[in-house]
């Protein structure tokens, strides 16, 4: 196996006096793209705050290239590499698409070429080089997603923490954006992603892990978790069907 740029270990946190990650553990091999699946609420969205440092833990460590991270701040995540797309629309609406991106690294100063940054990342997204100067809000639902990842690419970060980016996509759009990651990953940046979207997720991943009750039930090859028929039945339902909406 490759490379480990993160490791979970032992994770227990909650909200308040619910525990909701009882002993988290995996690890993400370099250079991979990684997807969690698993029932709603299984604590899968809460493991990534957790990371991302937006969780206190109450046991638990997690380690970045080697380095414990545990407990660092937003700001210095992202200085360290990591960054983190949540789930749902994190956009400015009335903002351009190009201050949208510029605002990736405003918790991070002194970046000296960061316009330079901000044109070569709007040349990699034709769509986003043409919008670049309108609202954001006039963007699809796809192309706000891609402005997201492009604006967490500003610090060109080596892990990215993508929750659920398909929702409210058309399959589509899916499509596209599932191919930024694999351009991404092809690109030596680790991807560690949440989706329910579990099979088409599972078919662009190396790795997939099945997360049920805050705990990793199973860690395996993409493929095996794919073809594992306990898992389409006993962690998915009928996730493991194409949903064509
Ligand atoms: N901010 C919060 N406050 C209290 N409970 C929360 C909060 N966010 C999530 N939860 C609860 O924690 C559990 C795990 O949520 P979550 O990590 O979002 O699950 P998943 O992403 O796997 O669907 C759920 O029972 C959810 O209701
Ligand atoms: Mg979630």
């Amino acid at each position: 196996m490759s490379e480990i740029i993160l490791d979970v270990q032992n994770l227990v946190g909650g909200y308040g006096k619910m525990t909701i990650l009882n002993g988290t553990t995996f690890q993400v091999p370099a250079g991979s793209i990684t997807t969690v699946i698993g029932p709603n609420g299984a604590g899968k969205s809460t493991v990534f705050k957790a990371i991302f440092g937006l969780l206190k833990l109450r046991e638990g460590k997690v380690t970045f290239k080697g380095r414990d991270v545990t407990g660092l701040s937003q700001r210095e995540l992202l200085r360290a590499g990591i960054c983190y797309v949540p789930q749902g629309r994190n956009i400015f609406p009335e903002l351009t698409v190009r201050h949208n991106i510029q605002l990736g690294a405003v918790v991070a100063e002194n970046i000296p070429d960061l316009p330079a940054r901000i044109e070569a990342a709007l040349d990699k997204f034709p769509v986003l080089r043409r919008k670049a100067n309108q609202q954001a809000s006039t963007l699809s639902g796809g192309e706000q997603k891609q402005l997201e990842i492009v604006r967490g690419l500003l610090l060109d970060p080596q892990l990215v923490l993508i929750d659920e980016p398909s929702i409210g996509l058309s399959p589509l759009m899916v499509q596209q954006t599932f191919d930024i990651l694999k351009e991404l990953r092809n690109r030596g940046v680790s991807i560690l992603m949440i989706e329910q979207n579990a099979r088409s997720a599972l078919e662009i991943s190396d790795y997939g892990i099945v997360l049920e009750l805050g705990r990793t039930r199973l860690v395996d090859r993409a493929e095996k978790v794919l073809n594992d028929p306990r898992i389409g039945q006993l962690f998915l339902g009928g996730a493991m069907e194409d949903s064509a909406a």
